[in-house]
């Protein structure tokens, strides 16, 4: 079967980060045909300054050029006062700037939340939906996977245990994966 390029970025730079457990425990999981790169340069990207016209940033070209490149682009994010944290959005501005290769235009987005209260993350996920429409994106999940009450289910090493959320990440991406190739049997016009 053909490989499915997954790109992964969280937007928790915390050590000990509920999050980057969830997206270590969404690239275990996904298995055949996927494959998941989990990337770790949140720390490096500037803060948006809405260049136009301007060379990007060398680390924000990368970025955009994977993006673009990848199939699917998996976004894994905490939730800030009930919003998404503020490296988050502004990965997601600089990817939204209408300059080629357009990283997001109908780009396939993939997103899951985790957080120690009751609603996992939910809010922050519905905004991050949001945003990414607007830069047409094509948001495949709708809250499949966000992960209330984590440090139920997140243990001391970082290692998602909790049984619901496991079926819940894999059941995602076998709906992905009917997208997916949904998608690529359709011949554009
Ligand atoms: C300033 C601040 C605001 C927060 N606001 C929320 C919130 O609105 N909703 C929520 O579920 N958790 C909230 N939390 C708790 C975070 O979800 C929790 O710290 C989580 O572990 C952060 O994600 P991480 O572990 O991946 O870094 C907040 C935490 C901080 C520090």
């Amino acid at each position: 079967m053909e490989l499915i390029d997954v790109f992964a970025i969280c937007g928790s730079v915390r050590a000990g980060s509920l999050n980057r457990a969830l997206m270590l425990a969404a690239q275990e999981l996904a298995g055949d045909p996927f494959q998941v790169e989990v990337w770790d340069g949140n720390a490096e990207v500037p803060r948006v300054d809405a260049t136009r016209g301007r060379p990007f940033p060398a680390v924000v070209a990368a970025l955009r050029d994977r993006v673009a490149a990848a199939d699917v682009l998996l976004l894994v994010t905490p939730e800030l006062n009930r919003s998404i944290p503020g490296n988050l959005k502004d990965i997601v501005d600089w990817l939204g700037i209408l300059a080629p290769p357009r990283p997001l235009a109908g780009k396939p987005v993939v997103l899951m939340s985790a957080s120690p209260n009751r609603f996992g993350g939910a809010f922050a996920q519905l905004q991050l939906g949001d945003l990414l429409r607007r830069s047409g994106a094509e948001v495949l999940s709708d809250l499949d996977v966000a992960v209330g009450y984590a440090l139920r289910h997140i243990d001391d090493r970082g290692v998602l245990v909790g049984e619901d959320p496991r079926r819940e990440i894999a059941e995602l991406w076998q709906r992905v994966l009917t997208q997916i190739h949904a998608d690529r049997q359709v011949v554009p016009a």
